[in-house]
């Protein structure tokens, strides 16, 4: 499926292109990764007159978010019932508190910038009437007004849906576009080797006070244990030549999500962990779902996920003090990588000594997926497969619907020919 993937992003870019890496430099804050976390930080630290300099292997927006379907929204990947549940109403207010302010920081851009921001109704439905009425119950108590309605223009099948107002939509690679104008970028230098106060990137020093690390997958993962710490998450997407007006999640088992843009349907699902198999071909299965309207894009997308659903953000590990990382936005980075530019800089400032949020990576680990996610690592680092991952040698599994060398452990994938599509590997395959 991936030899004409193209998202609808990327036929509205107005591009600049910046320069490469090619001699030494220093700088306060070196920013690795040209995606919307990467972006937002140096936006920010611009704003406050702190020196810094962004670099990206590839070039702006050719990641991640060039592939996202950019719902601004405090509706993620998870239920608010199960997280009051398990962690408290207090965690769940911190946490949607946060959202909302990371979106009123996108309704003021929206005033400086045109990305086609639009607020939007999104609506949640499901075939099971219980986790509905839970959710909106759930929703009232984090003071969400939250309406329950019996009709959606995109589908019937359901049993309860409610109505939540004022979410919002964007083209991200717009945005994007738009503040890199703006900001200290080199693009095609690739960062091989982050030492404490200096990385190598092209074959020359970047001394640096602080490093952010804002390329989805920390290119450092080994220290900090992000390799056990994170697991990743593919969704495939379509956009369909038909007008639909408001957000819609089902959020039963493969339920799919819509969003409107221009005058297309973007329709997203299939979601599976990098350690399942790819059972579906999502594109014949929209092509048949949709039989008589035109499908113009499709393409996919791969984030990465922390152990509990709460991004990493803040201080990268206990032994550098001024190594910063942001990640694990589970499919809907745009509204905490906002959040992100304004924790890390005043970390970075001195006015947050440690981030007091329930985002810090320094939280706890143990958790039930550790061990699961453990499981798997052993059982394919002792398969007798031939072709191995250049992350860490995990047996590869070949996924024959994308055409893919997949890795089970922790998700990096390669095309057919051995060419690297994900990290966090960092080299690319040579096929046996
Ligand atoms: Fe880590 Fe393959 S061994 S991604």
């Amino acid at each position: 499926m991936n030899k004409m993937e193209h998202s609808i992003w990327e036929d509205y870019r107005n591009k600049k292109t910046f320069p490469s890496i090619d001699k030494d430099y220093k700088t306060d804050v070196l920013i690795i990764g040209g995606g919307i976390a990467g972006i937002l930080c140096a936006y920010e630290l611009k704003k406050r007159n702190i020196d810094y300099i962004l670099v990206d292997k590839n070039y702006v927006g050719s990641g991640i978010s060039k592939n996202t379907t950019a719902f601004i929204s405090f509706i993620h990947d998870f239920s608010y019932y199960e997280m009051i549940s398990k962690l408290g109403i207090n965690k769940a207010k911190e946490y949607i508190d946060l959202c909302k302010a990371a979106m009123k920081k996108y309704e003021e851009l929206a005033l400086l910038y045109d990305f086609d921001y639009e607020k939007k109704d999104l609506y949640l439905y499901s075939m099971d009437e219980d986790k509905i009425i839970n959710e909106k119950i759930a929703l009232e108590l984090l003071k969400v007004n939250v309406s329950y309605v019996n009709k959606l223009e995109v589908d019937d099948s359901f049993n309860k849906a409610i109505k939540i107002k004022d979410q919002a939509i964007i083209n991200p690679l717009k945005l994007i576009d738009a503040l890199a104008n703006e900001l200290n970028i080199f693009e095609h230098s690739n960062v091989s080797k982050v030492y404490d106060n200096e990385a190598i990137c092209n074959n020359h020093i970047i001394s640096f006070n602080h490093v952010i690390m804002a390329s989805n997958y920390p290119l450092v993962n080994k220290k900090g244990l992000y390799f056990m710490k994170l697991r990743q998450k593919r969704s495939y997407v379509v956009a369909i030549n038909k007008q639909i007006n408001q957000l819609y999640i089902n959020i039963d088992d493969d339920g799919l999500y819509y969003r409107p843009y221009k005058e297309y349907m973007i329709v997203g699902g299939n979601d599976r962990l990098t350690n399942k198999k790819c059972e579906n071909n999502f594109y014949l299965q929209m092509k048949e779902k949709y039989k008589g309207e035109e499908i113009k894009y499709y393409w996919s997308n791969q984030d990465c996920i922390s152990l509990d659903q709460i991004p990493y953000i803040g201080r990268f590990n206990n032994a550098h003090n001024n190594w910063y990382v942001t990640t694990g936005y589970n499919l809907y980075g745009f509204t905490f990588a906002m959040s992100s530019s304004r924790i890390l800089a005043d970390m970075i400032e001195g006015k947050l000594e440690e981030n007091p949020y329930l985002l810090t990576p320094a939280r706890s680990i143990l958790h039930k997926k550790l061990i699961s996610s453990l499981a798997i690592t052993i059982s394919n680092l002792f398969s007798l497969k031939v072709n191995r991952c250049t992350h860490m040698g995990c047996a590869l599994k070949y996924n024959e619907i994308d055409d893919t060398f997949e890795c089970p452990c922790h998700g990096s994938r390669y095309d057919k020919n051995g060419k690297l599509l994900n990290g966090p590997a960092q080299k690319d395959l040579e096929i046996k």
